[in-house]
């Protein structure tokens, strides 16, 4: 198992082929994983996942991490990094940790961190960016907590179990990263 970043609780390792199994697909199937998320709206199938994880790790202008747990070395969820902008020096985070037994252990917090700091120091990236829906305030309290600021709110944006939510932006600089 090669680990590429490496924190207390989890490590992070280039997202394979090999992940694409029943476990990662019944997350994209779990409305309570997917509620959040644009993911969970047409039915996924392993074909279809093969072809995304294909896609994405082919795409140069996306980085998606496996976390993975460091004592069990168990694949529990993804992190990406992607819509870079080189000359403004931003990109665009997405996390989602698909495992649920795994929530509530401060996995997400850190699995947030490291790849921040990995964008921020080693791709010399000055700016993240992520969108939220206003049904997530489980992620909208670990965006706040690791410093992230709402720079903008779609209103309405989003139909999402029987009525339209609100898609935020937020936005985090070196400077506002909490440890
Ligand atoms: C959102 C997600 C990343 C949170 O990960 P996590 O590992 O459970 O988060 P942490 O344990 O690091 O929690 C950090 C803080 O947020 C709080 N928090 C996390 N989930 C919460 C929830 N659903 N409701 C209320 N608070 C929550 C924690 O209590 C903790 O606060 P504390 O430090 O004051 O105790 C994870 O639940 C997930 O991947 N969900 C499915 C996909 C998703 O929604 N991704 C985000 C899309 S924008």
């Amino acid at each position: 198992m090669i680990k590429f970043l490496e924190g207390k609780l989890i490590y992070l390792r280039a997202i394979a082929l090999s992940d694409v199994n029943e476990s990662y697909l019944k997350w994209l199937n779990e409305p309570d994983v997917t509620t959040g998320l644009a993911s969970g709206t047409f039915p996924t199938s392993l074909e279809s996942l093969r072809l995304y994880v294909e896609q994405k790790s082919a795409d140069k202008n996306t980085i998606m991490f496996a976390i993975c747990d460091q004592k069990s070395n168990k694949h529990i969820g993804n992190i990406k990094l992607d819509n870079f902008d080189w000359v403004s020096r931003t990109c665009e985070l997405g996390v989602l940790i698909g495992e649920k037994d795994f929530w509530g252990k401060g996995i997400g917090s850190e699995v947030c961190k490291l790849t921040i700091r990995y964008a921020l120091q080693q791709l010399n990236i000055r700016k993240i960016l992520l969108a939220v829906y206003a049904n997530n305030p489980g992620a909208i309290k670990v965006y706040e907590k690791i410093g992230f600021v709402k720079e903008g709110t779609l209103r309405q944006h989003i139909w999402s179990n029987g009525e339209y939510i609100d898609k935020h932006y937020m936005g985090l600089f070196a400077s506002e990263l909490k440890a």
